[in-house]
């Protein structure tokens, strides 16, 4: 059963303060991404039979499945990030580093395993970290909690990256990967923010904005959306598509509604605490949608967050599953989508939010008729290709 919570913080005119400001106003974020020899912009598509069936006016999707070969949007984040990392630490030791569109030649600054990255990871941020590690011919050693299917281990190993697998959670895994970097001088590039550990989940966060400008050129000017529902896990990406649609979006502004799962819904029961202060999450963090299995907003996104959107929704697992399904059987025309068990959440809240009786006042609130036109993002592809086979059996 879905939880919907309006945000009783939003505010149409927050200040977010000079750190975050400096982060997502860097202009050289996808100046970077573009540089990178397999970079395309990921498909924007647009599925008319299921808006119909569902009874809005547009459905777009932007299908991050496409990314890098990496099957999901992460790598964004970590590339920005490590690039304004290094691009510091060579500036530190006098040695000169390529400008952002010759991000590939960072490489050949460094010495082969000269530094060791890290990171705790449900999957896709440490599969990215990995990818990055790989390019620039550096070291990484990637935590992983309890439980974590074989696959997406081995996308990380392939990558070249050492995988320790924690007994415990993502959170614990966050612990560890903090402690193990103290002791053997490894770079943590953690998604997720600590007192004393901001900057690089900022630019992290800002490496997103890139997907965010993709879908605003892809898209015709006059194009009108009126709501976006964001995947939440430590909230970075949600963060991002705070400032994107508040800050740089030339149209009217969209609504923002952030979707987790019921066992790991932690922005939701942020926003319900007493102040509205970031909480760790009550659930299990045992959801199928492992991406967004995080127990603790990160506090570096949590202002954007709750000052930016305007809603909050939990979903089951079982509407996850519904929602996959949805997007491979098509309906009439609508190119067929693959979306892996986080990817699919977005879709799992519009279902949700217009198929379900008791949700008719969120409905109301949020605008969702049959004028609505709305954006999704598949967040990943088959990223487990088993579990989704599983699921579409
Ligand atoms: C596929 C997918 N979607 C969404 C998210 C949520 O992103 P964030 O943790 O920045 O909230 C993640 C996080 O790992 C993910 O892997």
């Amino acid at each position: 059963m879905s939880t919907f919570l309006l945000n009783q913080y939003y505010s149409e005119s927050p200040d977010w303060g000079n750190d975050v400001a400096d982060a997502f106003c860097a202009g050289d974020i996808s100046e970077l991404h573009c540089s990178i020899p397999d970079y395309s912009p990921t498909p924007l598509v647009e599925l008319p039979a299921l808006a119909a069936n569902l009874g809005v006016d547009r459905l777009l999707v932007k299908d991050e499945a496409h990314r890098f070969g990496l099957k999901a949007f992460k790598s964004l984040g970590a590339t920005y990030a490590i690039y304004r990392f290094l691009r510091e630490y060579l500036k530190d030791r006098n040695r000169p580093c390529p400008p952002p569109a010759k991000f590939y030649l960072v490489r050949n600054v460094l010495s082969d395993a000269e530094l060791t990255f890290c990171t705790a990871t449900d999957g896709n941020h440490g599969r990215g970290v990995a990818w990055v590690a790989r390019l620039l011919r550096q070291k990484a050693i990637i935590y992983m909690p309890a439980g974590t299917v074989k696959a997406r281990i081995e996308n990380i190993k392939q990558e070249g990256a050492e995988v320790v697998v924690i007994d415990g959670t993502y959170d614990d895994c966050v612990q560890r990967c903090v402690s193990e970097a103290e002791t053997n001088g490894w770079q943590i590039i953690s998604d997720t923010s600590w007192a004393g550990y901001e900057t690089i989940p900022r630019w992290i966060m800002a490496g997103y904005l890139t997907l965010f400008r993709e879908i605003e050129l892809a898209l015709n000017p006059v194009d009108r959306i009126d709501l976006v529902i964001v995947q939440g896990g430590v909230g970075a990406l949600a963060a991002a598509a705070v400032w994107y649609f508040r800050k740089l979006w030339t149209c009217l502004q969209p609504q923002l509604v952030s979707v987790e799962p019921e066992q790991a819904a932690c922005l939701l029961e942020s926003i319900a605490s007493s102040g509205g202060e970031p909480i760790m999450s009550t659930g299990r963090q045992d959801s199928i949608m492992a991406g967004l299995n995080c127990g603790m907003p990160s506090p570096v996104a949590w202002p954007l967050i709750k000052y930016g959107f305007n809603a909050f929704l939990h979903v089951s697992d079982k509407a996850c599953i519904e929602a996959m399904r949805t997007y491979y059987n098509t309906l009439g025309d609508d190119p067929r989508i693959v979306s892996g068990e986080s990817g699919a959440a977005g879709l799992a809240a519009l279902i949700e939010l217009t198929q379900r009786g008791s949700l008719a006042q969120a409905r109301l609130s949020l605008g969702l008729d049959s004028n609505a036109r709305i954006l999704l993002l598949n967040t990943e592809g088959d990223t487990d290709p088993e579990s989704f086979r599983r699921v579409l059996e």
